[in-house]
């Protein structure tokens, strides 16, 4: 039969036989001891895990794109980190702007760190999009960062103040070089913050391929999910590139890897519709376009 030790039972079985065996030879509890064993526990031994009282339903966060939140089962996962990536002028500060706007909407807090551009010019462009970025400012509900000079070590402290359910980073690729960004030390305790906050985080990181070319960095293996934005001509007389949005990655989702396109309209992006895809034209282009990319 199994015996209960109420008091133990955030301990891991290895704690507690190591304070069984203290106490044993004390004859007395000793409430020191365990708070040490406790939090030695979560950097040593195996955590115990409550089954039973976990919550097994993900919550999804609405990125405020219309079209995609249905081919992600509903959104996001919420906690999640997710690299929004893709060669420049593909939409990515703006998918990621939406996706904020989206939280401020909902009551949710919202922060932009931007490393490469200032506040005002963001909010001037968002609000072509009807995007009253000031009025959530004012609000208390969003806060950007604009060419911000942050270390690690001090947005962690602005999320460990400021509390926000979203957050973007647009770009990662000003720091260091991507290996170096995964293993350097602080921002492993930013990304740690992040997702026992459980706050959903989009990081922006830049690419110097379009989307048919099958290579993933660093940043890639970092996320939860990968979204990759590009443009790609889809008309033989009509040279204007298609925008294109691909989920390649989304942990904990069926997701189809599919190129979508996806059009700026006077309130943000928006995905066409499946049923409007002119998707034949779509792939064989993106094949044509690999065949080019190996013979230069
Ligand atoms: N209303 C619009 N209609 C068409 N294209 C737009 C519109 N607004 C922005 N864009 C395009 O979006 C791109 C900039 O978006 P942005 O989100 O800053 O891209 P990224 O962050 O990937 O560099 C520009 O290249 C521009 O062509
Ligand atoms: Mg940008």
């Amino acid at each position: 039969m199994r015996s209960k030790y109420p008091i133990h039972t955030t301990l891991s079985a290895e704690a507690i036989k190591v304070l069984e065996r203290y106490e044993k030879e004390l004859g007395a509890k000793n409430v020191v001891l365990e708070k040490a064993l406790l939090s030695m526990d979560r950097s040593h031994f195996k955590s115990k895990l409550d089954t039973h009282g976990m919550d097994n339903t993900i919550k999804r966060v609405c990125t405020g794109v219309p079209g995609l939140d249905e081919s992600l089962e509903g959104g996001i996962p919420k906690g999640f980190a997710v690299i929004v990536t893709g060669p420049p002028g593909t939409g990515k500060t703006t998918f990621c702007m939406q996706f904020l706007m989206e939280g401020v909407r909902n009551n949710e807090k919202c922060i932009f760190f931007s490393f490469e551009e200032p506040m005002e010019q963001l909010v001037q462009y968002f609000m072509q999009f009807g995007w009253d970025v000031g009025k959530y400012i004012d609000d208390g509900y969003m806060d950007i960062f604009g060419m911000s000079m942050l270390t690690s070590e001090e947005i962690i402290e602005i999320i460990d103040a400021y509390k926000p359910d979203r957050v973007v980073f647009d770009s990662l690729n000003v720091f260091t070089a991507p290996d170096e960004f995964r293993t350097s030390g602080g921002w492993r305790a930013l990304l740690r913050l992040l997702k026992s906050k459980k706050v959903t985080t989009l990081f922006i990181t830049e690419k110097r391929h379009g989307i048919e070319t099958k290579q993933f960095d660093e940043y890639d293996f970092l996320g939860d999910g990968i979204v990759f934005l590009d443009s790609i001509q889809t008309n033989e007389i009509d040279t204007t590139p298609t925008p294109v949005m691909a989920v390649q990655k989304m942990r904990a989702t069926r997701i189809d890897r599919m190129h979508q396109p996806f059009r700026f309209t006077t309130t943000g992006i928006a995905k066409y519709r499946i049923s409007n895809l002119p998707d034949r034209v779509l792939q064989e282009r993106l094949a044509r376009r690999a065949v080019e990319h190996k013979s230069t």
